[in-house]
């Protein structure tokens, strides 16, 4: 389980986040949305250990993670797919999925990987191809799958449908509540696509200027007057 009390963060000497919390369960799919500049991308980065934390805590089960650095945190359980991906489109597959795997403690990286292949025959298929040469919705995939490599507990997707056909939207939601369902896997993800929120998500929490300002079950976003007001804050 994530839990996020009164963080503060930002850049340099900009702060952004003004006392964020929220938690996140194992297996839970929750939505994090609002406009742009909100802070949500700088709120997943915070939570990666990407952006020192000024206040507050964040804690991964029992564990204080709030103070250890990125890939420490990555280690500990929190896998983070950056916003654009951050995938290495001059390396394969294999070596993005390697990449992943350096977070994987305790067991051997090649079972890992190969767990995380069942998942995704086609990247198997395609291990020796090089990860610029893809679509992007595969290169979502790929990320998303580098992600599973380190064995997270927790993981941050930062608009996964930015980008990708609208047939393959669908299928990323289903992997995503997918993943949660099967491996238990705590889900924090920010999404604009309010079809993929939908079909993800069981709880939405709505930012503005560094806040959570709304939280709510996912079946009432469904009511757009609400989401229209909400989100045009
Ligand atoms: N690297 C940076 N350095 C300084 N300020 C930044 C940096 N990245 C973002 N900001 C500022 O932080 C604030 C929050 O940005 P952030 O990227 O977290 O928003 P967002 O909710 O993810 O927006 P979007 O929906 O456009 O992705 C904005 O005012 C932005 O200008
Ligand atoms: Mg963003």
């Amino acid at each position: 389980m994530l839990v996020v009390s009164n963080i503060r963060a930002g850049y340099d000497q900009i702060p952004v986040l003004h006392g964020v919390a929220l938690s996140v369960t194992a297996g839970e799919v929750v939505a994090l949305l609002g406009r742009n500049g909100a802070g949500k991308t700088t709120l997943l980065r915070t939570l990666a250990g990407e952006l020192p934390v000024r206040g507050g805590l964040v804690r991964l089960d029992s564990q204080d993670v709030t103070k250890i650095r990125a890939y420490r945190r990555a280690r500990a359980g929190i896998a983070h797919v950056p916003q654009g991906r951050g995938i290495f489109g001059r390396l394969t597959v294999e070596e993005n999925l390697e990449v992943g795997t350096r977070a994987a403690i305790g067991r051997r990286k090649a079972d890992v990987r190969d767990e995380v292949y069942e998942i995704f025959p086609v990247l198997r298929e395609r291990r020796n191809q090089l990860a610029g040469t893809f679509s992007g919705g595969q290169q979502q995939m790929l990320a998303i799958a580098r992600a599973l490599c380190g064995q997270p507990k927790v993981l941050l997707l930062d608009e996964p449908s930015e980008g990708i056909q609208p047939n393959i939207v669908q299928q990323i939601a289903e992997l995503v509540l997918k993943l949660a369902a099967d491996k238990g896997i705590a889900v924090l993800l920010v999404e604009q696509n309010l079809e993929f929120v939908l079909h993800a998500a069981s709880r939405c929490l709505v930012m503005d200027k560094g806040r959570i300002v709304h939280t709510g079950l996912t079946t009432e976003f469904r009511n757009e007057a609400l989401l229209k007001e909400l989100l045009a804050l």
